[in-house]
């Protein structure tokens, strides 16, 4: 839908060659985050966690989206369910925070609701006059089960995920054939002063990599680096050079992972896979503001606490490669503010290797898309 309530003016061209990068207001305008939220983030599916967090009937968490919180529930028939936190009573939040419950009961009224959303009971209301029980249950939310995450989507039109990124769990079920085995071993939280679209932007560009992170280029080799884009997701890969926290080659040890891989899937969830011990790092991407953005990460192994390689990854990404990212798109941020910059153009070259940023165009597309202004 075309926006009204903001220009949305821009000098970005389907030619990568030819094209612009989104103008710079894009990233800090509050107006354009307000058509971000009503045309991508309640719109798209948003990753809300591995499904290990709901593992029994009765389990459930909440998670927060821009305004909206949603709780996610598996009911009595193993089946996970979203729904709005909200009572249809008067609007009380129902749950908070994780655990699990037999019932849902509303803190306010004690009106009480099944674990798969249908009224259960609420004193005196069968006895008045039209009250209609279909009216009073829960207000269900899309959500679906990606390689063992669980994703949400407030538009209930919205197209299924796994039609929107085909084969992507399979490809990832290949490269770690233990994924079903993984468990959350690690989760760190950021905040960046910058625009969420800013830190894709750096995610989903490697010519960067040389300059500005040393010892990834020593992990990844980027003589054969190559980016791929697709409709809704981009992959990037590249062949393992050495392991963190192991002498051992990348391919030496039953299920390591010999290449690197990320898996970007629209609009904000980054997967990798690093050479070595098995596992997922996975990067959720959330907008707290026009020029704020939380950064979880969080580390999947085989076992709880993580190995000594696992550990030598997370203090890699946490004490290395994301302060020397973080300072990048902070600074990009000051610099989106200068008079002096508008916009900028996107390197490309014939081989769309390592140093290629057709997929941060491929990114601006969508975004573009979304917003109606393409
Ligand atoms: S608001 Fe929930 S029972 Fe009244
Ligand atoms: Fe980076």
């Amino acid at each position: 839908m075309k926006q009204d309530f903001v220009q949305l003016q821009h000098r970005y061209h389907e030619d990568v060659e030819r094209s612009y990068t989104l103008p710079s207001y894009f990233y800090f305008d509050p107006a354009v985050l307000e058509a971000e939220r009503k045309e991508i983030f309640e719109k798209s599916w948003i990753c809300v966690g591995h499904e290990e967090k709901v593992r029994e009937p009765g389990d459930y968490f909440t998670v927060s989206l821009f305004d909206q919180n949603i709780v996610i529930i598996r009911g009595k028939d193993q089946v996970v369910r979203a729904f709005y936190n909200v009572c249809p009573h008067r609007g009380h939040e129902l749950v908070s925070g994780e655990g699990n419950k037999p019932l849902i009961v509303c803190p306010y009224h004690a009106w009480s609701f099944q674990l798969d959303g249908r009224f259960h009971n609420g004193r005196a209301v069968r006895q008045m006059k039209q009250f209609d029980e279909q009216e009073a249950c829960l207000r269900p939310v899309q959500v679906e089960r990606f390689a063992h995450f669980l994703f949400v989507n407030l538009d209930p039109a919205a197209k299924p995920l796994q039609e929107m990124i085909p084969g992507v769990e399979e490809e990832i079920r290949q490269r770690v054939p233990v994924l079903d085995k993984l468990t959350l071993s690690h989760r760190i939280s950021y905040e960046i002063k910058a625009n969420w679209k800013n830190v894709l932007d750096n995610y989903l560009e490697c010519h960067h990599c040389a300059v500005a992170h040393p010892q990834f280029v020593e992990i990844v080799d980027m003589a054969k680096y190559r980016l791929k884009t697709f409709d809704y997701h981009i992959l990037q890969t590249g062949a393992g050079k050495k392991r963190l926290g192991s002498n051992r080659t990348p391919d030496d040890q039953e299920n390591a992972v010999a290449m690197y891989t990320s898996y970007w899937l629209w609009p904000n969830l980054a997967i990798d896979i690093m050479p070595g011990e098995p596992g997922l790092i996975v990067m959720h991407v959330l907008p707290d503001g026009p020029e704020t953005t939380v950064q979880h990460l969080e580390f999947y192994y085989l076992q709880k606490e993580p190995t000594q390689e696992g550990w030598a990854n997370i203090e890699y990404q946490d004490k290395v490669l994301n302060p020397e990212d973080f300072a990048l798109v902070e600074s990009v941020q000051r610099g989106l503010r200068s008079k002096g910059y508008a916009d900028g153009r996107y390197v490309v070259d014939q081989d769309r290797s390592s140093i290629s940023e057709h997929a941060v165009h491929h990114f601006h597309g969508l975004v573009l898309k979304a917003l109606g202004a393409r």
